[in-house]
């Protein structure tokens, strides 16, 4: 039932009337599905105002720099919750209670392991691919485990997909870490929390003892909270539109690795370190600042902007509280800091910056504190895809959950030729 009318004219002719509906927070959607009848398409490449769905799962507010899961604030789940709770919030749409956590906790734990046979995939690898490459097939290669008997109609069989993809996905990003540096795999320990057995995992050797720094492994969790779902980005989009044809789920959650690894998305954290370690020293910041501006210089900022953020992105600032926490509690003085927050402040007095709105976004600080716990930089991206594989999975569950589900399928604007006439090859 629509709200209100929305009345298109053409020349001053109404040539059709679009249903407007309210959402429960954000802008209201014009509904635009009647126009195709009346011969128009609407024209938004890079979808930058168009609802491509209905969702419950994640509200975004740009202008105020507001991001709530469920309706709950990001900050009070960074610094109250863990990922597992998230995950279940995001997954079910309320916060577990004890009895319900300890459930959902014991179920991921059921699952931390893999195939025996999966981990072949890995050596079909070089040695240098890079881990994100490596996630981004064997992920993928987790469909032809479950597939036959996978009914994606089934709610149970879809949170059972959901539940074996968080509790396998750290164990394969850490058999990627593993693989590049030649060292033998290591199995999960369920007595570990999911932070913890991911640093395990990542970290411990067969020939001595690793014990799991606390402040690092809560540095972790909060990371992967801060990280774990983000409204339609262009991942979770990608999951969307693969999911909208009925695909393997865990073949889905591959394409969302694949969208995810670029460096205008969940690259930049990579592309952000690599860009303060080039910068080097505080006397190159207003170099790099100056390229960024330079229209003719392909540079950015790494870790600056964002298509929704024109204000602060909130996870930004609780990313950059939990960086100087984490160097204060590791004693550890990271020159690379002292850039990023040299660059942050010139940017932000820097009226091209103010002027468009480019403010750190969350991946701006995420780099320096994988750095300062020990995560390689190619391995920042699959960090993040970890992390975002819940929201990537939530809102496959709630599409194929919605009654009169569609595959996705845009249109064009068509600018080729037209009415050609072929002539043969052999009279050309
Ligand atoms: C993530 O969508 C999500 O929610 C993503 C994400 C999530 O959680 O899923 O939040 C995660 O991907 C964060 C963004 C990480 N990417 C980066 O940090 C890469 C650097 N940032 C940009 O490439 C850019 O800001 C984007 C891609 C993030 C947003 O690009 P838009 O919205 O398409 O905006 P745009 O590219 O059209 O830029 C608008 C203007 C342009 O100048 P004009 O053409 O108007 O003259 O701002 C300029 C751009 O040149 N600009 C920058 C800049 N980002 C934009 N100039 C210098 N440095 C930058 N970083």
């Amino acid at each position: 039932m629509a709200d209100s009318k929305a009345s298109l004219s053409i020349d001053g002719n109404v040539i059709a009337e679009l249903p407007i509906h309210k959402g429960s927070a954000g802008n209201d959607v014009i509904d635009i599905r009647t126009l195709g009848a009346a011969g128009y398409f609407t024209y938004d490449p890079g979808f930058m105002a168009t609802a491509s769905c209905e969702s419950a799962i994640t509200f975004i507010d740009g202008d105020k720099g507001i991001l709530q899961h469920r309706g709950y604030a990001i900050d009070s789940l960074a610094k109250q919750a863990d990922y597992l709770e998230v995950c279940y919030i995001l997954l079910h749409g309320e916060a577990p209670n004890r009895t319900q956590y300890d459930e959902f906790k014991g179920i991921i734990n059921n699952h931390t392991m893999v195939h025996e046979k999966l981990v072949h995939f890995f050596h079909g690898f070089l040695p240098d691919a890079h881990p994100m490459a490596m996630l981004c097939g064997v992920v993928g290669a987790l469909s032809s485990f479950y597939h036959s008997d996978l009914d994606i109609h089934a709610p149970d069989q879809r949170m059972r997909s959901a539940h074996r993809l968080i509790a396998k996905m750290p164990t394969i990003a850490a058999m990627a870490y593993k693989y590049s540096i030649g060292q033998p795999f290591v199995y999960p320990r369920n007595d570990l929390n999911y932070a913890e057995n991911f640093l395990h995992m990542m970290f411990s050797v067969p020939a001595e003892e690793y014990v799991v720094s606390p402040t690092v492994a809560r540095a972790m969790d909060r990371i992967f909270t801060l990280h774990a779902d983000h409204e339609q980005n262009a991942s979770t989009s990608t999951v969307r539109l693969a999911g909208s044809s009925g695909a393997n789920p865990y073949a889905c959650i591959a394409a969302g690795v694949a969208s995810l690894w670029g460096p205008a998305h969940g690259g930049a954290n990579e592309a952000c370190l690599t860009m303060l370690t080039e910068i080097g020293s505080l006397d190159r910041v207003d170099e790099y600042v100056a390229k960024a501006k330079d229209k003719s210089d392909p540079f950015r900022l790494m870790g600056f902007g964002h298509r929704v953020y024109k204000n602060f992105d909130p996870r930004a600032t609780v990313m950059r509280d939990t960086c100087h926490e984490v160097l204060k509690e590791l004693g550890i003085q990271d020159p690379l800091l002292d850039v990023a927050m040299a660059l942050e402040k010139v940017a932000l007095e820097d009226s091209y910056f103010i002027e468009k709105k480019l403010y750190p976004n969350v991946d701006f600080y995420s780099g320096i504190i994988l750095k300062a716990i020990g995560i390689p930089t190619n391995m920042f991206t699959v960090i993040f895809a970890m992390s975002r594989n819940v929201g990537w999975i939530a809102h496959w569950d709630e599409m194929l959950g919605q009654p009169g589900q569609k595959i996705g399928r845009p249109r064009q604007k068509y600018t080729g030729e037209i009415n050609r006439t072929f002539i043969p090859l052999s009279e050309r």
